[in-house]
């Protein structure tokens, strides 16, 4: 068995939250099981594998082997301190920080971006510098292997490194790093993907993205409890993408 304990008040706080959004809660169900129920193929799960989904201000892990979750935990770093990194080194804004860090940042010596370098204005505005990509990756590099690094104590602790055959998928926004996979695969002694979506044919241009792989699993493990198909839930996805809203919140709010 494997029990999750959270903190009543966060929780209490999202469910009223929901509430007030107009839904209704089904079910309470932790991040990185909704992502792996998006990303995962049972055989994965079988042969053992790791979830980490790499989010803004957290980054959790959730190890599963024989089939199902074996361990689970919430390391309290994630892809905004990267961000933060970024601008109290290279002395700037939160705002142009993030931007550089999605266009020009690199986790991995062997994958920087084509652009040798970019421009950076300090904060006032006033002056502006050219630092080079590589200058970046010094940066990004050490704040990606602190949070691995701390992923490969949580997969220890949950005493599985020998059973993960599957190897390591990352979720969340922060896996959209560039050279996140090679660093992953370096830090982390396994195979390394990142896990896009799927399970919903239509929307699949919408979903591709690991960012959406949280959204996406909580609605099929809502939609598979509920009885519906593989084909209804394509179905479901090949709505005209204009609607696509206006689809999740009809199917949130009859079926749930
Ligand atoms: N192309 C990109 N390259 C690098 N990082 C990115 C990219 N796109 C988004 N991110 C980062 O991903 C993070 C957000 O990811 P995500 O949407 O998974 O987080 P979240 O689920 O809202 O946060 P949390 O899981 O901590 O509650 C942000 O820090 C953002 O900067
Ligand atoms: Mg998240």
């Amino acid at each position: 068995m494997h029990l999750v304990t959270g903190s009543t008040s966060v929780i209490d706080g999202v469910l009223r939250a929901t509430e007030k959004a107009g839904f209704e809660v089904s079910r309470i169900l932790l991040g990185p099981l909704a992502s792996g129920a998006a990303v995962l193929d049972t055989h994965e799960c079988e042969l053992g594998v790791v979830l980490v989904d790499i989010g803004g201000m957290s980054t959790e892990v959730a190890v599963f082997f024989d089939g199902v979750v074996r361990h689970s935990g919430v390391i309290r770093l994630g892809s905004q301190h990267v961000t933060n990194d970024i601008a109290v080194g290279l002395k700037t804004s939160l705002e142009q920080a993030e931007d550089i860090k999605k266009n020009y940042g690199s986790a991995y010596s062997t994958a920087l971006p084509d652009e040798p370098s970019f421009l950076v204005s300090d904060i006032g505005g006033q002056a502006t510098k050219e630092v080079s990509c590589e200058t970046l990756r010094r940066i990004v590099q050490p704040r990606m292997e602190e949070i691995l690094s701390l992923v490969s104590e949580e997969i220890r602790r949950g005493d599985s490194t020998k059973k993960l055959g599957a190897g390591v998928v990352l979720t969340g926004g922060g896996a959209l790093l560039r050279g996140i996979v090679p660093l992953a695969e370096e830090m982390l002694e396994m195979s390394a993907r990142i896990g896009i979506p799927k399970g919903f044919s239509g929307l699949t241009e919408f979903v591709s993205s690991p960012v959406f792989a949280n959204a996406v699993g909580l609605l099929l493990v809502e939609l598979r409890a509920g009885g519906y198909s593989s084909a209804q839930m394509s179905r479901f996805g090949s709505q005209k993408k204009k609607n696509w809203w206006e689809w999740i919140q009809r199917l949130l709010k009859n079926n749930f």
